[in-house]
């Protein structure tokens, strides 16, 4: 097993204005674990505390209760034992890229904090390639780039320091239609090519059924169903069903479709 997230609670203060007005439960009792080399989706509705989850699991939080183990040993411990063994890429590129950065400064940052500092400039240009971008671009700066080409960017600095493990939250919720299917199918090559796991956050479900090999739902602080990606249709959870239920044509070509079609469909934002 690669990943145990165990028991994990986690609460924020509600704001309350001068008065203190008590705690929002947003995690209560999170358990699942992430085999070596699969790919998890997490889904959920927003609010629903997958970025919360997210930020645990990265260490940039900590739970009120519970843990999050990798490779035996507590995350922490080994994210000081594997420097840049886990990464992040995050939906909003704009704002997690440092604009008075060039593209080379900015892909080389966690590298040379992993402690990579020799020939970073033919790296850099070899991850610019491998993300599907011209190796020229390396000295240009963020406001140059489109959307897309930023979160190529974002993805080339996040596989830099080849991670173990991936946390993409959200990254392609923010790229127009075509630009989404293209990043997928990046990050299904890199995936392979790479050997990474990766826990993909996303609000599309199909996009999440097309990359993942599992999928976990979240719902109400809970891991309410956690199904294969071609085992769907096998959902009893309601809230499960009803998310699927809005997206239909996944189930097209499924022998047994026992989605509940009585439920109404989950707006899906
Ligand atoms: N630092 C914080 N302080 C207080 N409340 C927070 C904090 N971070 C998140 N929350 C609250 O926790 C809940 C879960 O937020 P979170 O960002 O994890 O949801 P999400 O599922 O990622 O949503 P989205 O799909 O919109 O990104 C929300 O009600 C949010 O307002
Ligand atoms: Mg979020």
């Amino acid at each position: 097993m690669f990943m145990q997230v165990e028991n994990v609670y986690k609460s924020y203060n509600k704001e309350g204005g001068f008065f203190y007005s008590g705690k929002l439960d947003v995690l209560k009792g999170i358990d699942f674990s992430i085999k070596e080399g699969e790919c998890v989706g997490l889904i959920g509705e927003s609010g629903s505390g997958k970025s919360t989850l997210s930020r645990v699991i990265l260490g940039l939080e900590k739970p009120k209760q519970g843990s999050v183990i990798i490779e035996g040993i507590s995350a922490s411990k080994w994210m000081k034992e594997n420097r840049g063994g886990m990464s992040v890429v995050f939906q909003d590129y704009t704002s997690s890229v440092n604009p008075f950065f060039t593209i080379k400064n900015i892909i080389a940052e966690p590298m040379i904090m992993a402690g990579d500092k020799k020939n970073l400039h033919e790296k850099i240009c070899a991850l610019l390639e491998k993300v599907g971008l011209p190796s020229t671009m390396i000295n240009k700066y963020p406001h140059e780039l489109s959307g897309g080409q930023l979160q190529r960017v974002c993805i080339a600095r996040a596989i830099s320091t080849h991670p173990k493990f991936v946390v993409l939250d959200e990254a392609i919720s923010s790229l127009d239609v075509s630009v989404q299917s293209q990043i997928l199918e990046l990050l299904h090559k890199l995936k392979h090519e790479m050997n990474m796991t990766y826990l993909f956050v996303a609000h599309d479900l199909q996009a999440v059924a097309n990359l993942c090999d599992r999928i976990l739902f979240l719902h109400k602080g809970k891991i309410v169903e956690d199904l294969a990606s071609d085992e769907l249709a096998l959902a009893t959870n309601d809230y499960a069903q009803r998310l699927l239920n809005s997206v239909m044509p996944l189930c097209i070509g499924k022998n047994k479709c026992n989605l509940n079609k009585n439920l109404p469909p989950l707006q899906v934002v």
